[in-house]
């Protein structure tokens, strides 16, 4: 079975408040963007890699495909408003309906091979997969009156990460269920098949340094990571 990557590009990055979106910020002398893919074209299970990309910068990431010549990019398609938008033009470009995707954010480039590799092993036993990580913090829910509401318990929470990871046939159904109940906001995948309740959503253990590159800080964070893991590997 091929296993297809998807990766989101296609945000604005207003966040962060940089001048271009953070998925073109610098780490070691290449974007974000640039180590994100890296890591699907690399990985020995991935067949092919779909890139969803910001409208305004398709030409820059053309040419970031044209300076590295990856061996796995399929595809470079102009994202859309939202991020359920972006993801739904992904999964739509796959046209194998017996494959599984996986859908991951350009601005988590410390995604690594063991994690995509337990990923796809679990898409052998379940139709949905989401990465995620157990939360440091004590989280609770407000009501609209900023009080608060209620207490989680915080042993059965979960930092969702990405890659999230379907039987494609599963994710492109959750997208077109929500579409004809004219949801568009969703900011992840999994969530729209909790919704319709369409599989068990199996947890596979994330990690800390899949971080998603979200505010300045997380620039500052990133470079302190990319170092560690030069340093580790060397
Ligand atoms: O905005 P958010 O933090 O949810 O973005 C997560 C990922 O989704 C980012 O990699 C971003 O580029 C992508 N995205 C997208 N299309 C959008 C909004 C976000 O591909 N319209």
């Amino acid at each position: 079975m091929n296993n297809y990557a998807i990766i989101l590009a296609s945000g604005s990055g207003e966040r962060a408040g940089l001048k271009i979106p953070k998925q073109f910020a610098i780490i070691a002398g290449k974007t974000i963007l640039e180590h994100t893919i890296e890591k699907f074209d690399k990985h020995n299970l991935i067949s092919g890699i779909i890139i969803v990309s910001n409208p305004l910068y398709i030409d820059k990431v053309k040419d970031i495909l044209i300076k590295n010549n990856y061996e796995k990019v399929l595809k470079v398609l102009p994202g859309g408003k939202t991020r359920q938008q972006s993801s739904y033009i992904g999964i739509s470009a796959i046209k194998d309906i017996n494959s599984n995707v996986l859908i991951h954010d350009a601005v988590r480039p410390f995604i690594d091979d063991e994690i995509i590799s337990n990923c796809i092993e679990a898409l052998s036993n379940y139709n949905a997969v989401n990465v995620a990580i157990e939360s440091s913090d004590t989280i609770f829910e407000i009501d609209n009156n900023n009080l608060l509401k209620s207490n989680l318990n915080r042993k059965l929470l979960r930092r969702c990460q990405t890659p999230q990871c379907f039987k494609l046939e599963t994710i492109k159904k959750a997208h077109e269920l929500a579409i004809y109940d004219n949801l568009t906001e969703n900011t992840d995948d999994c969530s729209l098949v909790l919704k319709y309740n369409l599989a068990d959503i199996y947890i596979v253990n994330g990690s800390v340094n899949n971080i998603k590159i979200t505010y300045p800080i997380d620039l500052e964070i990133a470079n302190l990571i990319y170092e560690k893991q030069k340093k580790e590997n060397t």
